[in-house]
Parts: C-alpha cells; sequence; structure tokens
C-alpha cells in the first residue's frame, strides 16, 4: 500500500463523525468520503451524497453513478481509474443543495487534502455546485466543456474541466430537444477525451514523503 494511501485512509477515519458544518447535524447516517485511486489522473467530484451514497458508504453508488460510468465510458473512461468524491460529504436533508459555508467548511477541512494526495493532472467538476467551488464567480454554463485554472483561494492552480451533473442528463427530455443537455456532454466528453490524450502520461507531482496535509 503507497504512504498516500494509508494518509487517505487516516483523514477518512478523522473525518467519520465530523460535525464541522450543519450536514454534521441534520440526519446523515454516514460520512461519504470518497473512492478510487491514490494517486490518480483524473479526480471526479460531485456535490453531495444522496440516498443510497449516504446508506453505502460511498459516492455515486445510485442512478446518478451508473450514468456517470455510462457517460465515461462512451469515450473509453473507467471512473475506477480516477478517484471520485464529493465538496459535500454528508447527505443533506431531502437532497437539498449544499450551502456554501458548509461546502467551504468541507473543502478547507478535507477536500483540500485530498485533492493534494490524488495529485490529479484534471479536476473533472460535475455540474454547476462542484465547478463553483474550484472556479468561484464564472458562470457554469460559459466554463462547461473547457479547460479552465482553478481560480479559488482554497484549491488554486489545478486543472478543471467542467462537465454537466450526471443528474442533469437522467431528468433530461428526449434526445430531439434542443434543451437536452445529452449531445452537449458528449460532445464534452469527446474534448476531454481529447485533452487527456495530448498530456504526457500521468505521473504524481509530488513524491509522497514531500506531501503534508
Ligand atoms: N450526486 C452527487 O453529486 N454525488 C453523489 O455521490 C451522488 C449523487
Amino acid at each position: 500500500m503507497s504512504d498516500l494511501v494509508s494518509v487517505m485512509e487516516t483523514l477518512a477515519a478523522q473525518a467519520d463523525g465530523c460535525v464541522s458544518c450543519t450536514l454534521g447535524l441534520e440526519g446523515r447516517r454516514q460520512v461519504v468520503w470518497g473512492r478510487g485511486r491514490v494517486p490518480a489522473r483524473i479526480l471526479y467530484v460531485g456535490e453531495a451524497p444522496g440516498e443510497k451514497e449516504d446508506r453505502q458508504g460511498e459516492p455515486f453508488v445510485g442512478p446518478s453513478g451508473e450514468m456517470l460510468v455510462r457517460m465515461l465510458a462512451s469515450v473509453g473512461l473507467d471512473l475506477d481509474k480516477g478517484y471520485v468524491l464529493n465538496v459535500a460529504k454528508c447527505r443533506p436533508r431531502n437532497n437539498r443543495t449544499p450551502l456554501p459555508e458548509e461546502i467551504e467548511a468541507c473543502t478547507r477541512r478535507w477536500l483540500r487534502r485530498q485533492v493534494a494526495l490524488v495529485q490529479p493532472h484534471v479536476v473533472v467538476t460535475l455540474g454547476a455546485v462542484a465547478t463553483s467551488v474550484f472556479l468561484p464567480g464564472r458562470r457554469f454554463r460559459d466554463v462547461r466543456g473547457t479547460l479552465q485554472t482553478s481560480s479559488s483561494e482554497i484549491l488554486p492552480e489545478l486543472s478543471v474541466f467542467p462537465l454537466y451533473h450526471p443528474a442533469a442528463l437522467l431528468r433530461a427530455p428526449a434526445w430531439e430537444d434542443p434543451s437536452d443537455p445529452k449531445p452537449r456532454t458528449l460532445r464534452d466528453l469527446r474534448v476531454l477525451r481529447g485533452i487527456l490524450n495530448a498530456m504526457p502520461p500521468y505521473t504524481p507531482i509530488v513524491p509522497p514523503e514531500k506531501i503534508h496535509v
């Protein structure tokens, strides 16, 4: 087991029972930390756990996760070869959108350290909420499907590629409808594939012994 994996496991254990924000007091069953490879070329970032994730303790194991797997597979990407997590680690009651202060507390305490351990070459943000954490003040529709550099004070200088959230594709109307995000997502995924193909092979940027989380 690499040092990075054991540090990640130690952090996850520390986060167990976290009450750094109101979500910890709102009836979540457990903290949904994240899963995947450490380090990893691609970090996938969602919003918050849903019902199934809250039960199972893993992100994207419900219908959104199935859609995400299919989206990525359409361009030969495998979710299990990356790392996947959410900007809020606890399920908000009735699946409400997590509040900015809840996300900020979680980002300062946990996400920042998770990103440092995963060392991604590309952060794929899923939906407007996850995107706003890395690209504050930018409109989702202006950045979706393009490679950006994160401008967050907490998470600076990461390569970020925003996609629609898979739930938006599940809710979507038929393909023929001009508001259907599926054709645009396919285009975005092909752009992402091209960007990854043009990148050098993945190597973690910082050796494990130099990482201080
Ligand atoms: N939606 C998310 O944003 N994250 C999950 O883990 C599941 C659904």
